[in-house]
């Protein structure tokens, strides 16, 4: 009998799936371990890798308490297999097999569907952590340092998470996926990451932030979607990621506010009203808040891609085939099948976005972005309280989904922020002004420099409200030399 809410440590891998009896998947995951490391080794965090850093590691999956926090090296964390608790006589909550029993195997006729999903996501993981990987050299603090490196090592957990289900449920399959999974690298021309996102490059802390507010929040969709499935063990899976995943948005959301904070308050001391008077802004070595505009408008454009083409038949099978279901599906007061529904679309028409009304279960990836961009501009309202708070007349937006798009209904057409068309000179001539330009990433570069004094933060990003673990935000986060 396995018990669920404590992880067993007596395998090399901590684990609340009875890995210990499960002797095949036990084998093939030592036999993965060692190619983790070297990648971990490879491509994980630059530096700081004999560094103590102080994580939450999962200690089990209960609703409290199940993390616990010390100090640990990188390479010796405990990344480990966790499933959420199974939910007794748990049904299909979605499409055509609505209401059977949810299913412990993957059924056969839809292994190919279920493998493509886990390698996408799987695929994520490890490629965030490769963009990130140079970032500690300059981090504006310890305590953003030890962010950076949890939200390191937990991709690198979820990469485990996806792994375990690719080489438990999807034999040798699953094993090649699996070690494929370590060979592609984030921006390689010859084997990149799967997805866009995933390819860009993160150059600085401000991208970082914005990456993880509006890239993970990408992840959270996925990863709430999934969770919904009717494959009980990736809705598990799912469901425990989730928890990790609130902090890695919560990186995000409070690095981004800190940096918002900052430049207002010193613009407020030196007595600047003006937020687009960048070069007395940027004289107070603070970033200004246009550029944190366009930074914005560029990861969100990035991470809409991420949801795929507006109508998709692949959405559609994933939905009526009891895999991938809707944010909050068991909530939703609906008939769970939407074979008659329709839902509104926004699409190029005669050159104008417009919204058209398109069959629901083709448009389930703008449904689940609709739900995004909701989550996206509640966080952007928590943002604008902290000018209207300090004095300062600021008001951050998303831009309309069409503005610079690379997949889907837009990728061949120029949009204003507006979301009006226009022609490619005026884009050339505004581009500017929308997107971070070469000289706002230098601008950017100039003030990124380490700070590695515990209690101190770089003049461009305010200090946290409060540190990590109820600790003071002046505790030593990381001990750099040991
Ligand atoms: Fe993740
Ligand atoms: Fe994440």
């Amino acid at each position: 009998m396995i018990d669920i809410d404590t992880v067993s440590y007596d395998t090399k891998i901590p684990n609340n799936v009875g890995l210990s009896e499960d002797r095949r998947v036990l084998k093939a995951l030592e036999k993965w371990h060692p190619g983790y490391i070297d990648w971990w080794k490879e491509m994980g965090p630059q530096g700081f890798q004999d560094s103590l850093v102080y994580l939450r590691t999962a200690v089990n999956v209960g609703a409290d308490g199940w993390a616990k926090f010390d100090y640990v090296r990188m390479p010796e964390y405990r990344w480990g297999v966790l499933l959420a608790p199974q939910e007794e006589d748990r049904v299909v909550p979605f499409g055509e097999h609505l209401g059977e029993p949810a299913w412990q195997e993957i059924p056969g006729e839809h292994r190919a569907l279920v493998r493509r999903l886990l390698v996408i996501q799987g695929d994520t993981e490890p490629g965030s952590v490769e963009q990130q990987r140079h970032l500690g050299a300059t981090a504006p603090s310890l305590y953003d340092l030890r962010n950076l490196f949890q939200v390191n090592v937990e991709e690198g957990r979820h990469l485990w998470a996806m792994v375990y289900l690719l080489q438990k449920y999807l034999g040798r399959d699953g094993r090649e996926e699996a070690n494929d999974l370590l060979m592609r690298r984030s921006g390689d021309p010859d084997k990149p990451r799967m997805l866009g996102a995933f390819n860009e490059a993160t150059p600085d802390w401000l991208s970082f932030f914005m990456f993880t507010f509006f890239t993970d929040r990408d992840g959270k969709m996925q990863l709430e979607s999934l969770a919904q499935s009717g494959f009980d063990p990736l809705s598990r899976t799912c469901r425990f990621m989730l928890t990790e995943e609130a902090h890695h948005m919560f990186v995000g959301e409070t690095g981004v506010g800190r940096a918002i904070q900052r430049t207002c308050e010193a613009m407020k001391a030196a007595g600047i009203e003006d937020p687009n008077d960048i070069d007395s802004v940027r004289a107070l070595g603070v970033i200004d808040l246009p550029t944190m505009q366009k930074k914005a408008n560029l990861h969100y454009a990035l991470s809409l891609d991420l949801f795929g083409s507006e109508v998709s038949t692949n959405a559609a099978n994933a939905f009526n085939s009891g895999i991938k279901g809707r944010y909050h599906e068991t909530r939703i007061d609906d008939d769970h099948r939407l074979v008659d529904d329709t839902y509104p679309v926004v699409r190029l028409v005669d050159g104008v976005p417009t919204v058209v009304d398109t069959p629901a279960l083709t448009a389930l990836n703008m449904r689940l972005r609709d739900d995004y961009i909701t989550d996206c501009t509640r966080g952007i309202a928590r943002w604008n309280r902290i000018p209207a708070n300090i004095g300062i007349n600021f008001e951050m937006t998303l831009p309309r989904q069409a503005f610079y798009r690379q997949i889907g209904e837009f990728a061949n057409v120029r949009v204003s922020p507006e979301g009006t068309v226009i022609d490619d000179a005026t884009w050339a001539a505004r581009e500017g002004e929308w997107l971070p330009s070469a000289d706002d990433g230098a601008f950017i570069a100039s003030l990124m420099h380490a700070e590695t004094e515990p209690g101190r933060y770089a003049g461009w990003i305010a200090p946290p409200r409060q540190g990590i673990d109820n600790l003071p935000g002046d505790f030593e986060y990381v001990k750099i030399e040991t």
